[in-house]
Protein backbone atom coordinates (compact mmCIF):
# COMPACT_ATOMS: atom_id res chain seq x y z
CA UNK A 1 0.00 0.00 0.00
CA UNK A 2 1.43 3.31 -0.67
CA UNK A 3 2.50 5.61 1.92
CA UNK A 4 2.62 9.49 1.56
CA UNK A 5 6.04 9.82 3.96
CA UNK A 6 7.92 6.53 1.21
CA UNK A 7 9.63 8.34 -1.92
CA UNK A 8 7.55 7.71 -5.21
CA UNK A 9 9.62 5.50 -7.42
CA UNK A 10 8.90 8.14 -10.20
CA UNK A 11 7.35 10.99 -10.47
CA UNK A 12 6.17 13.15 -13.88
CA UNK A 13 5.85 16.85 -13.60
CA UNK A 14 3.76 19.25 -16.14
CA UNK A 15 4.69 16.41 -18.88
CA UNK A 16 3.51 17.83 -22.09
CA UNK A 17 4.18 16.30 -25.44
CA UNK A 18 2.18 17.67 -28.82
CA UNK A 19 1.78 16.25 -32.25
CA UNK A 20 1.78 19.06 -34.94
CA UNK A 21 -1.61 20.77 -33.46
CA UNK A 22 -2.65 17.51 -30.96
CA UNK A 23 -1.82 18.46 -27.55
CA UNK A 24 -1.72 14.37 -26.68
CA UNK A 25 -0.36 15.04 -22.99
CA UNK A 26 -0.97 18.45 -21.02
CA UNK A 27 1.52 19.22 -18.23
CA UNK A 28 0.40 15.44 -16.67
CA UNK A 29 1.68 15.28 -13.22
CA UNK A 30 1.68 12.07 -11.16
CA UNK A 31 4.07 9.52 -9.10
CA UNK A 32 4.41 5.83 -8.39
CA UNK A 33 5.34 4.21 -5.64
CA UNK A 34 7.55 1.57 -5.04
CA UNK A 35 5.57 -1.59 -5.17
CA UNK A 36 1.81 -0.49 -6.61
CA UNK A 37 0.06 -1.23 -9.32
CA UNK A 38 -0.62 1.85 -10.90
CA UNK A 39 -3.62 2.12 -13.59
CA UNK A 40 -3.66 4.88 -16.12
CA UNK A 41 -7.44 5.20 -17.21
CA UNK A 42 -8.78 7.04 -19.45
CA UNK A 43 -11.12 7.14 -23.54
CA UNK A 44 -9.49 5.72 -26.89
CA UNK A 45 -7.20 8.70 -27.62
CA UNK A 46 -6.95 10.10 -24.05
CA UNK A 47 -3.03 9.92 -23.89
CA UNK A 48 -2.03 7.01 -22.17
CA UNK A 49 0.29 5.77 -24.57
CA UNK A 50 2.19 8.76 -25.78
CA UNK A 51 2.58 9.20 -21.44
CA UNK A 52 4.61 5.97 -21.10
CA UNK A 53 6.16 6.38 -24.58
CA UNK A 54 7.80 9.78 -22.56
CA UNK A 55 8.59 7.76 -19.54
CA UNK A 56 10.39 5.06 -21.40
CA UNK A 57 12.34 7.51 -23.29
CA UNK A 58 10.61 6.20 -26.97
CA UNK A 59 9.13 10.12 -27.22
CA UNK A 60 10.46 12.75 -25.78
CA UNK A 61 7.88 15.24 -24.00
CA UNK A 62 8.18 18.96 -25.20
CA UNK A 63 8.16 20.18 -21.49
CA UNK A 64 8.14 18.89 -17.99
CA UNK A 65 10.12 16.90 -16.04
CA UNK A 66 10.99 13.30 -14.59
CA UNK A 67 12.09 12.03 -11.74
CA UNK A 68 13.13 8.28 -10.94
CA UNK A 69 14.20 7.77 -7.95
CA UNK A 70 13.70 11.09 -6.56
CA UNK A 71 16.12 12.40 -8.87
CA UNK A 72 15.60 14.46 -11.52
CA UNK A 73 16.62 12.52 -15.60
CA UNK A 74 16.55 13.01 -19.10
CA UNK A 75 15.32 9.93 -20.59
CA UNK A 76 16.48 9.81 -24.21
CA UNK A 77 16.17 6.64 -25.18
CA UNK A 78 14.58 3.00 -23.93
CA UNK A 79 18.15 1.80 -23.80
CA UNK A 80 18.42 4.79 -21.25
CA UNK A 81 15.32 3.44 -19.77
CA UNK A 82 16.31 0.37 -19.36
CA UNK A 83 19.98 1.56 -17.96
CA UNK A 84 17.28 3.23 -14.97
CA UNK A 85 15.04 0.02 -14.25
CA UNK A 86 12.30 1.00 -16.39
CA UNK A 87 11.42 -1.73 -18.37
CA UNK A 88 8.08 -1.62 -21.01
CA UNK A 89 5.94 -3.66 -22.76
CA UNK A 90 4.21 -1.84 -25.67
CA UNK A 91 0.67 -1.96 -27.20
CA UNK A 92 1.66 -3.82 -30.54
CA UNK A 93 4.37 -6.22 -29.54
CA UNK A 94 7.41 -5.70 -31.26
CA UNK A 95 9.06 -8.95 -30.85
CA UNK A 96 11.12 -10.61 -33.48
CA UNK A 97 8.80 -13.55 -35.28
CA UNK A 98 11.33 -15.68 -36.36
CA UNK A 99 14.12 -15.22 -33.40
CA UNK A 100 13.65 -17.88 -30.32
CA UNK A 101 12.39 -16.89 -27.54
CA UNK A 102 15.83 -16.70 -25.59
CA UNK A 103 17.11 -14.63 -28.99
CA UNK A 104 14.07 -11.92 -28.36
CA UNK A 105 14.81 -11.36 -24.81
CA UNK A 106 18.90 -10.83 -25.45
CA UNK A 107 18.73 -9.25 -28.19
CA UNK A 108 19.33 -5.78 -27.94
CA UNK A 109 20.80 -6.07 -24.35
CA UNK A 110 24.36 -6.37 -26.21
CA UNK A 111 24.92 -2.77 -26.72
CA UNK A 112 28.44 -2.90 -24.63
CA UNK A 113 29.82 -5.21 -27.36
CA UNK A 114 30.57 -8.32 -24.93
CA UNK A 115 30.29 -11.78 -26.64
CA UNK A 116 26.92 -12.75 -25.46
CA UNK A 117 26.92 -15.77 -23.29
CA UNK A 118 24.06 -17.74 -24.62
CA UNK A 119 24.34 -19.99 -21.94
CA UNK A 120 24.44 -17.57 -18.73
CA UNK A 121 21.23 -16.10 -20.17
CA UNK A 122 19.65 -18.92 -20.74
CA UNK A 123 20.21 -19.79 -16.93
CA UNK A 124 18.80 -16.36 -15.93
CA UNK A 125 15.69 -16.40 -17.75
CA UNK A 126 14.91 -20.50 -16.43
CA UNK A 127 15.28 -19.00 -13.39
CA UNK A 128 12.63 -16.19 -13.84
CA UNK A 129 10.36 -18.62 -15.68
CA UNK A 130 10.98 -20.46 -12.77
CA UNK A 131 10.35 -18.00 -10.05
CA UNK A 132 7.16 -16.91 -12.02
CA UNK A 133 5.73 -20.34 -12.63
CA UNK A 134 6.04 -19.67 -16.06
CA UNK A 135 6.22 -22.50 -18.41
CA UNK A 136 7.89 -21.39 -21.54
CA UNK A 137 9.88 -22.92 -24.52
CA UNK A 138 12.88 -20.68 -24.35
CA UNK A 139 13.81 -22.37 -27.95
CA UNK A 140 10.71 -22.50 -29.69
CA UNK A 141 10.29 -19.44 -32.34
CA UNK A 142 7.66 -16.11 -31.33
CA UNK A 143 5.55 -17.32 -34.47
CA UNK A 144 5.10 -20.77 -33.02
CA UNK A 145 4.03 -19.57 -29.77
CA UNK A 146 0.18 -18.82 -28.97
CA UNK A 147 -0.18 -14.93 -28.07
CA UNK A 148 -0.58 -15.30 -24.36
CA UNK A 149 3.01 -16.25 -24.25
CA UNK A 150 4.16 -13.89 -26.63
CA UNK A 151 2.98 -11.50 -23.92
CA UNK A 152 5.03 -12.97 -21.44
CA UNK A 153 8.18 -13.06 -24.00
CA UNK A 154 7.44 -9.50 -23.50
CA UNK A 155 7.28 -9.02 -20.03
CA UNK A 156 10.69 -11.57 -19.49
CA UNK A 157 12.56 -9.31 -21.82
CA UNK A 158 11.91 -6.26 -18.87
CA UNK A 159 12.66 -8.29 -15.99
CA UNK A 160 15.66 -9.82 -17.37
CA UNK A 161 16.96 -6.44 -17.65
CA UNK A 162 16.21 -6.20 -13.93
CA UNK A 163 13.54 -3.65 -14.57
CA UNK A 164 12.17 -2.15 -11.33
CA UNK A 165 8.97 -0.34 -12.78
CA UNK A 166 7.06 -2.17 -15.62
CA UNK A 167 4.87 -0.18 -17.69
CA UNK A 168 2.88 -2.32 -19.59
CA UNK A 169 0.28 -0.68 -22.42
CA UNK A 170 -2.63 -2.98 -22.79
CA UNK A 171 -1.14 -6.12 -21.78
CA UNK A 172 -4.34 -8.06 -21.10
CA UNK A 173 -6.51 -6.88 -24.45
CA UNK A 174 -5.07 -10.41 -26.61
CA UNK A 175 -5.56 -12.24 -23.20
CA UNK A 176 -7.89 -14.84 -22.59
CA UNK A 177 -9.56 -14.13 -19.05
CA UNK A 178 -7.52 -17.40 -17.31
CA UNK A 179 -4.12 -15.78 -18.81
CA UNK A 180 -5.32 -12.38 -17.58
CA UNK A 181 -5.91 -13.67 -14.50
CA UNK A 182 -2.64 -15.80 -14.11
CA UNK A 183 -0.73 -12.35 -15.33
CA UNK A 184 -2.35 -10.52 -12.41
CA UNK A 185 -1.25 -12.93 -9.80
CA UNK A 186 2.14 -12.58 -10.91
CA UNK A 187 2.08 -9.19 -11.02
CA UNK A 188 1.42 -9.32 -7.38
CA UNK A 189 4.50 -11.26 -6.90
CA UNK A 190 6.49 -8.65 -8.53
CA UNK A 191 4.74 -5.72 -6.68
CA UNK A 192 5.56 -8.02 -3.25
CA UNK A 193 9.01 -8.10 -4.04
CA UNK A 194 8.93 -4.41 -5.02
CA UNK A 195 8.57 -3.62 -8.40
CA UNK A 196 6.18 -1.59 -9.62
CA UNK A 197 3.80 -1.82 -12.27
CA UNK A 198 2.34 1.50 -14.41
CA UNK A 199 -0.93 -0.57 -16.09
CA UNK A 200 -2.84 0.51 -19.08
CA UNK A 201 -6.16 -1.14 -19.36
CA UNK A 202 -10.06 -0.62 -20.54
CA UNK A 203 -11.04 -3.60 -18.42
CA UNK A 204 -12.13 -2.56 -14.98
CA UNK A 205 -12.09 -5.78 -13.36
CA UNK A 206 -8.90 -5.12 -13.87
CA UNK A 207 -8.39 -0.95 -12.88
CA UNK A 208 -10.33 -2.19 -9.42
CA UNK A 209 -7.30 -4.69 -9.15
CA UNK A 210 -4.89 -1.79 -8.79
CA UNK A 211 -3.81 0.43 -5.69
CA UNK A 212 -4.41 3.60 -7.41
CA UNK A 213 -5.78 5.01 -10.53
CA UNK A 214 -4.70 8.21 -12.73
CA UNK A 215 -7.31 9.50 -15.85
CA UNK A 216 -6.14 11.19 -18.25
CA UNK A 217 -9.16 12.95 -20.31
CA UNK A 218 -8.49 14.47 -23.50
CA UNK A 219 -4.49 14.54 -22.82
CA UNK A 220 -4.97 16.39 -19.06
CA UNK A 221 -5.10 14.89 -16.16
CA UNK A 222 -8.36 14.46 -14.14
CA UNK A 223 -7.21 13.17 -11.17
CA UNK A 224 -5.42 10.32 -8.96
CA UNK A 225 -7.51 8.45 -6.75
CA UNK A 226 -7.45 5.31 -4.40
CA UNK A 227 -8.91 2.01 -6.10
CA UNK A 228 -10.60 1.08 -3.21
CA UNK A 229 -12.43 4.26 -2.55
CA UNK A 230 -14.09 4.64 -6.33
CA UNK A 231 -16.15 2.58 -8.14
CA UNK A 232 -16.82 1.70 -12.12
CA UNK A 233 -19.54 4.14 -12.61
CA UNK A 234 -17.23 6.80 -10.81
CA UNK A 235 -14.27 6.36 -12.92
CA UNK A 236 -16.30 5.60 -16.06
CA UNK A 237 -17.62 9.92 -15.41
CA UNK A 238 -14.33 10.87 -14.63
CA UNK A 239 -12.99 9.33 -18.05
CA UNK A 240 -15.97 10.50 -20.29
CA UNK A 241 -16.79 14.04 -18.32
CA UNK A 242 -20.32 13.33 -17.95
CA UNK A 243 -22.90 10.14 -16.94
CA UNK A 244 -23.75 7.44 -19.81
CA UNK A 245 -25.86 4.41 -18.70
CA UNK A 246 -24.14 1.71 -18.84
CA UNK A 247 -26.49 -0.84 -20.04
CA UNK A 248 -28.26 -1.23 -23.14
CA UNK A 249 -31.89 -2.17 -24.08
CA UNK A 250 -32.60 -5.02 -26.65
CA UNK A 251 -35.44 -4.55 -28.66
CA UNK A 252 -37.69 -7.34 -28.91
CA UNK A 253 -36.85 -10.08 -31.76
CA UNK A 254 -38.31 -10.37 -34.90
CA UNK A 255 -36.20 -13.35 -37.42
CA UNK A 256 -36.33 -13.32 -41.22
CA UNK A 257 -35.23 -16.13 -42.82
CA UNK A 258 -31.98 -18.15 -42.64
CA UNK A 259 -29.26 -15.87 -44.13
CA UNK A 260 -26.35 -17.63 -42.43
CA UNK A 261 -26.06 -21.62 -42.98
CA UNK A 262 -22.70 -23.10 -42.34
CA UNK A 263 -22.64 -27.02 -42.09
CA UNK A 264 -20.09 -29.28 -41.33
CA UNK A 265 -17.59 -26.77 -41.31
CA UNK A 266 -13.63 -28.07 -41.09
CA UNK A 267 -10.49 -26.02 -41.55
CA UNK A 268 -6.72 -25.76 -40.46
CA UNK A 269 -4.90 -23.44 -38.36
CA UNK A 270 -1.91 -21.59 -39.30
CA UNK A 271 0.09 -24.63 -38.39
CA UNK A 272 -1.81 -26.79 -40.62
CA UNK A 273 -3.50 -28.49 -36.84
CA UNK A 274 -7.23 -29.03 -37.04
CA UNK A 275 -9.10 -25.32 -35.89
CA UNK A 276 -12.68 -26.42 -37.24
CA UNK A 277 -14.49 -29.83 -36.19
CA UNK A 278 -17.94 -30.20 -38.20
CA UNK A 279 -19.17 -27.12 -37.46
CA UNK A 280 -23.33 -26.94 -37.79
CA UNK A 281 -25.20 -23.85 -37.22
CA UNK A 282 -27.60 -20.97 -39.01
CA UNK A 283 -28.47 -17.30 -38.27
CA UNK A 284 -31.55 -15.72 -39.38
CA UNK A 285 -32.33 -12.16 -40.70
CA UNK A 286 -32.59 -10.24 -37.45
CA UNK A 287 -30.67 -12.52 -35.13
CA UNK A 288 -27.58 -12.69 -33.20
CA UNK A 289 -25.77 -15.38 -32.83
CA UNK A 290 -23.12 -14.91 -30.03
CA UNK A 291 -19.82 -17.40 -30.29
CA UNK A 292 -18.52 -17.37 -26.47
CA UNK A 293 -15.00 -19.24 -25.74
CA UNK A 294 -12.01 -18.16 -24.46
CA UNK A 295 -9.89 -17.44 -27.48
CA UNK A 296 -8.11 -19.80 -29.65
CA UNK A 297 -10.89 -22.32 -29.78
CA UNK A 298 -11.58 -22.37 -33.71
CA UNK A 299 -13.72 -18.52 -33.33
CA UNK A 300 -10.90 -16.97 -35.74
CA UNK A 301 -10.77 -19.72 -37.76
CA UNK A 302 -14.37 -19.85 -38.24
CA UNK A 303 -14.80 -16.41 -39.23
CA UNK A 304 -11.82 -16.35 -41.59
CA UNK A 305 -13.73 -19.44 -43.17
CA UNK A 306 -16.92 -17.93 -43.91
CA UNK A 307 -15.56 -14.92 -45.12
CA UNK A 308 -13.12 -17.16 -47.70
CA UNK A 309 -9.44 -15.52 -46.41
CA UNK A 310 -8.93 -19.14 -45.29
CA UNK A 311 -9.49 -22.53 -47.57
CA UNK A 312 -12.21 -25.17 -45.74
CA UNK A 313 -10.99 -28.92 -45.66
CA UNK A 314 -15.13 -29.88 -45.62
CA UNK A 315 -18.32 -28.65 -44.94
CA UNK A 316 -20.31 -26.00 -46.84
CA UNK A 317 -21.51 -22.23 -46.25
CA UNK A 318 -24.74 -20.84 -47.91
CA UNK A 319 -25.55 -17.06 -47.81
CA UNK A 320 -29.15 -16.57 -48.28
CA UNK A 321 -29.43 -20.05 -50.10
CA UNK A 322 -26.43 -19.99 -51.98
CA UNK A 323 -23.59 -21.99 -51.77
CA UNK A 324 -20.35 -19.29 -50.99
CA UNK A 325 -18.17 -21.95 -49.96
CA UNK A 326 -14.19 -21.09 -50.37
CA UNK A 327 -15.43 -17.93 -52.05
CA UNK A 328 -12.99 -15.28 -52.25
CA UNK A 329 -12.90 -12.26 -49.97
CA UNK A 330 -13.57 -9.79 -53.24
CA UNK A 331 -17.13 -11.75 -53.41
CA UNK A 332 -18.04 -12.08 -49.83
CA UNK A 333 -17.74 -8.43 -49.77
CA UNK A 334 -19.98 -7.96 -52.81
CA UNK A 335 -22.28 -10.08 -51.09
CA UNK A 336 -22.31 -7.34 -48.09
CA UNK A 337 -20.82 -10.06 -45.46
CA UNK A 338 -18.78 -7.74 -43.47
CA UNK A 339 -15.52 -9.05 -41.12
CA UNK A 340 -13.92 -7.43 -38.04
CA UNK A 341 -10.86 -9.27 -37.28
CA UNK A 342 -9.36 -9.68 -33.98
CA UNK A 343 -6.41 -8.55 -34.75
CA UNK A 344 -6.39 -4.81 -36.26
CA UNK A 345 -2.89 -4.89 -37.71
CA UNK A 346 -2.27 -8.37 -39.52
CA UNK A 347 -5.90 -7.91 -41.08
CA UNK A 348 -8.02 -4.60 -41.85
CA UNK A 349 -5.68 -1.17 -41.94
CA UNK A 350 -3.03 0.03 -44.24
CA UNK A 351 -1.42 1.70 -41.72
CA UNK A 352 0.18 4.24 -44.25
CA UNK A 353 -3.11 5.19 -45.48
CA UNK A 354 -5.42 8.30 -44.38
CA UNK A 355 -8.96 7.28 -42.53
CA UNK A 356 -11.22 8.24 -45.22
CA UNK A 357 -9.05 6.08 -47.42
CA UNK A 358 -8.79 3.30 -44.92
CA UNK A 359 -12.79 3.57 -44.65
CA UNK A 360 -13.46 2.85 -48.30
CA UNK A 361 -11.24 0.26 -48.76
CA UNK A 362 -12.96 -2.79 -50.50
CA UNK A 363 -15.48 -0.67 -51.95
CA UNK A 364 -14.25 2.12 -53.59
CA UNK A 365 -16.28 1.03 -56.48
CA UNK A 366 -19.30 2.23 -54.82
CA UNK A 367 -20.96 4.61 -56.35
CA UNK A 368 -20.78 6.97 -53.54
CA UNK A 369 -17.49 6.47 -54.23
CA UNK A 370 -16.66 6.44 -57.20
CA UNK A 371 -17.85 7.63 -61.00
CA UNK A 372 -17.01 6.58 -64.22
CA UNK A 373 -13.83 4.69 -62.97
CA UNK A 374 -12.98 8.10 -61.56
CA UNK A 375 -12.43 8.45 -57.56
CA UNK A 376 -14.72 10.83 -55.75
CA UNK A 377 -12.85 12.65 -53.34
CA UNK A 378 -15.64 14.55 -52.21
CA UNK A 379 -17.89 11.55 -51.15
CA UNK A 380 -14.45 9.52 -50.01
CA UNK A 381 -14.28 12.57 -47.62
CA UNK A 382 -17.80 13.51 -46.52
CA UNK A 383 -17.83 9.97 -45.77
CA UNK A 384 -14.87 9.87 -43.38
CA UNK A 385 -16.19 12.87 -41.36
CA UNK A 386 -19.52 11.61 -41.19
CA UNK A 387 -17.59 8.11 -39.72
CA UNK A 388 -15.21 10.54 -37.40
CA UNK A 389 -18.29 11.65 -35.89
CA UNK A 390 -20.55 8.66 -35.18
CA UNK A 391 -17.60 6.75 -33.85
CA UNK A 392 -15.77 9.52 -31.97
CA UNK A 393 -12.73 8.67 -33.45
CA UNK A 394 -10.13 11.25 -32.17
CA UNK A 395 -8.31 12.61 -34.94
CA UNK A 396 -7.61 15.66 -36.39
CA UNK A 397 -8.91 15.35 -39.31
CA UNK A 398 -10.46 12.51 -42.08
CA UNK A 399 -6.68 13.08 -43.63
CA UNK A 400 -5.11 12.23 -41.15
CA UNK A 401 -2.74 8.87 -41.00
CA UNK A 402 -3.64 5.95 -39.60
CA UNK A 403 -0.43 4.96 -38.21
CA UNK A 404 -0.47 8.17 -35.89
CA UNK A 405 -3.97 7.18 -34.30
CA UNK A 406 -4.00 5.59 -30.55
CA UNK A 407 -4.64 1.24 -31.04
CA UNK A 408 -8.54 1.97 -30.11
CA UNK A 409 -9.32 4.56 -32.54
CA UNK A 410 -7.53 2.40 -35.32
CA UNK A 411 -9.96 -0.39 -33.98
CA UNK A 412 -13.25 2.05 -34.92
CA UNK A 413 -11.95 3.18 -38.63
CA UNK A 414 -12.30 -1.04 -38.98
CA UNK A 415 -15.69 -1.41 -37.47
CA UNK A 416 -16.91 1.91 -39.03
CA UNK A 417 -16.01 0.58 -41.83
CA UNK A 418 -17.46 -2.88 -41.98
CA UNK A 419 -20.59 -1.93 -40.33
CA UNK A 420 -20.98 0.65 -43.37
CA UNK A 421 -19.51 -1.96 -45.99
CA UNK A 422 -21.92 -4.63 -45.13
CA UNK A 423 -25.17 -5.10 -46.03
CA UNK A 424 -26.73 -8.95 -45.05
CA UNK A 425 -24.17 -10.55 -42.35
CA UNK A 426 -21.64 -9.19 -40.23
CA UNK A 427 -18.87 -11.64 -38.61
CA UNK A 428 -17.12 -9.39 -35.89
CA UNK A 429 -14.78 -11.57 -33.55
CA UNK A 430 -13.91 -9.46 -30.10
CA UNK A 431 -15.14 -6.14 -31.69
CA UNK A 432 -14.77 -4.55 -28.13
CA UNK A 433 -11.37 -5.14 -27.49
CA UNK A 434 -9.52 -1.67 -26.70
CA UNK A 435 -11.97 0.55 -27.08
CA UNK A 436 -13.13 2.16 -24.09
CA UNK A 437 -16.29 1.61 -22.55
CA UNK A 438 -18.47 4.93 -24.00
CA UNK A 439 -17.63 3.53 -27.85
CA UNK A 440 -17.87 -0.23 -26.38
CA UNK A 441 -22.17 1.85 -25.99
CA UNK A 442 -21.99 3.05 -29.06
CA UNK A 443 -20.96 0.19 -30.96
CA UNK A 444 -23.69 -2.34 -29.00
CA UNK A 445 -26.08 0.23 -29.96
CA UNK A 446 -25.72 0.06 -33.75
CA UNK A 447 -25.41 -3.73 -33.64
CA UNK A 448 -28.94 -4.07 -32.09
CA UNK A 449 -30.07 -1.33 -35.06
CA UNK A 450 -27.97 -3.30 -37.80
CA UNK A 451 -30.49 -6.50 -35.82
CA UNK A 452 -33.34 -4.66 -35.97
CA UNK A 453 -32.89 -3.99 -40.05
CA UNK A 454 -32.82 -7.65 -40.39
CA UNK A 455 -28.67 -8.43 -40.44
CA UNK A 456 -27.76 -11.65 -39.57
CA UNK A 457 -24.68 -11.22 -36.94
CA UNK A 458 -22.13 -13.63 -36.11
CA UNK A 459 -20.69 -11.90 -32.66
CA UNK A 460 -17.56 -13.99 -31.35
CA UNK A 461 -16.85 -12.72 -27.89
CA UNK A 462 -14.81 -13.77 -24.44
CA UNK A 463 -16.63 -11.03 -22.04
CA UNK A 464 -20.08 -13.23 -21.52
CA UNK A 465 -21.88 -10.51 -20.07
CA UNK A 466 -21.61 -8.46 -23.87
CA UNK A 467 -22.92 -11.76 -25.53
CA UNK A 468 -25.57 -11.95 -22.69
CA UNK A 469 -26.46 -8.46 -23.41
CA UNK A 470 -26.56 -8.62 -27.27
CA UNK A 471 -27.07 -11.95 -28.62
CA UNK A 472 -30.27 -14.03 -29.27
CA UNK A 473 -28.32 -17.97 -29.10
CA UNK A 474 -25.41 -18.38 -27.64
CA UNK A 475 -23.33 -21.11 -29.12
CA UNK A 476 -20.32 -22.74 -27.21
CA UNK A 477 -16.99 -23.11 -28.77
CA UNK A 478 -14.19 -25.60 -27.49
CA UNK A 479 -11.34 -26.87 -29.10
CA UNK A 480 -12.73 -26.37 -32.80
CA UNK A 481 -16.09 -27.37 -32.04
CA UNK A 482 -19.69 -26.35 -31.11
CA UNK A 483 -20.67 -28.11 -28.22
CA UNK A 484 -24.01 -26.41 -27.42
CA UNK A 485 -26.32 -23.85 -28.81
CA UNK A 486 -28.27 -22.08 -26.26
CA UNK A 487 -31.21 -19.25 -26.67
CA UNK A 488 -29.79 -16.67 -24.16
CA UNK A 489 -33.60 -17.24 -22.16
CA UNK A 490 -32.28 -20.96 -21.70
CA UNK A 491 -29.25 -20.38 -20.35
CA UNK A 492 -26.85 -18.47 -17.31
CA UNK A 493 -23.13 -16.71 -17.48
CA UNK A 494 -22.35 -19.48 -15.04
CA UNK A 495 -23.49 -22.89 -17.80
CA UNK A 496 -22.22 -20.86 -21.10
CA UNK A 497 -18.44 -20.33 -18.54
CA UNK A 498 -18.81 -24.17 -17.58
CA UNK A 499 -19.20 -25.32 -21.63
CA UNK A 500 -16.35 -23.02 -22.35
CA UNK A 501 -14.09 -24.45 -19.80
CA UNK A 502 -15.27 -27.64 -21.95
CA UNK A 503 -17.84 -29.26 -18.90
CA UNK A 504 -20.34 -31.51 -21.08
CA UNK A 505 -23.69 -30.13 -21.20
CA UNK A 506 -25.06 -31.20 -18.09
CA UNK A 507 -21.96 -29.45 -16.29
CA UNK A 508 -20.23 -32.52 -15.05
CA UNK A 509 -16.91 -33.74 -15.77
CA UNK A 510 -14.25 -31.69 -18.56
CA UNK A 511 -14.19 -33.32 -21.71
CA UNK A 512 -11.22 -33.69 -22.99
N1 LIG B 1 3.09 9.60 -33.75
C1 LIG B 1 1.99 10.35 -33.66
N2 LIG B 1 1.73 11.31 -34.56
C2 LIG B 1 0.62 12.09 -34.47
N3 LIG B 1 -0.31 11.94 -33.50
C3 LIG B 1 -0.12 10.99 -32.58
C4 LIG B 1 1.04 10.13 -32.61
N4 LIG B 1 0.95 9.28 -31.57
C5 LIG B 1 -0.20 9.58 -30.92
N5 LIG B 1 -0.84 10.61 -31.52
C6 LIG B 1 -2.11 11.22 -31.08
O1 LIG B 1 -2.03 11.54 -29.70
C7 LIG B 1 -3.28 11.31 -29.05
C8 LIG B 1 -3.08 10.38 -27.87
O2 LIG B 1 -2.78 9.09 -28.36
P1 LIG B 1 -2.42 7.87 -27.42
O3 LIG B 1 -1.95 6.77 -28.31
O4 LIG B 1 -1.52 8.32 -26.34
O5 LIG B 1 -3.87 7.50 -26.81
P2 LIG B 1 -4.30 6.33 -25.80
O6 LIG B 1 -4.83 7.00 -24.57
O7 LIG B 1 -3.19 5.38 -25.61
O8 LIG B 1 -5.54 5.66 -26.58
P3 LIG B 1 -5.98 4.08 -26.78
O9 LIG B 1 -6.81 3.73 -25.59
O10 LIG B 1 -6.87 4.12 -27.99
O11 LIG B 1 -4.76 3.28 -26.97
C9 LIG B 1 -4.21 10.76 -30.13
O12 LIG B 1 -4.99 11.83 -30.61
C10 LIG B 1 -3.27 10.24 -31.19
O13 LIG B 1 -3.87 10.26 -32.46
MG1 LIG C 1 -2.89 3.41 -26.27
Amino acid sequence: MPESSRTPILKAENVTKRFHQVVANDAVSFDVMPGEIHCLLGENGAGKSTLAECLYGFLRPDSGRIFFEDKPVDVNSPAEAIKLGIGMVHQHFVLVNNLSVLENVIVGTDSAGFVLDLRQAEEKLSALCHRYNLELDLKAQIWQLPVGQQQWVEILKALYLDAKLLILDEPTAVLTPQESQALFATLRQMTAEGISVILITHKFNEVMQSDRVTILRKGKKVDTVDTNSTSKQELTSMMVGREISLTVDKPAADFGETVLEVEGLSALDDRAHMALRNVSFSVRRGEILGIAGVAGNGQKELLETIIGVRPSTSGSIRLSGEDVTDSDPQAMLANGVGHIPDDRLAAGLIGSFTIAENLVLGSHRDPRFSAHSFLNFEGIASFGKQSIADFEIVAPSHQTIVDTLSGGNAQKVIVAREFEQSTTCILANQPSRGLDVGVIQYMHRRLLEKRSDGFGILLASEELEELFNLADRIAVMFKGEIRSILPVGDTNIEEVGLLMAGHEASGTAPVH
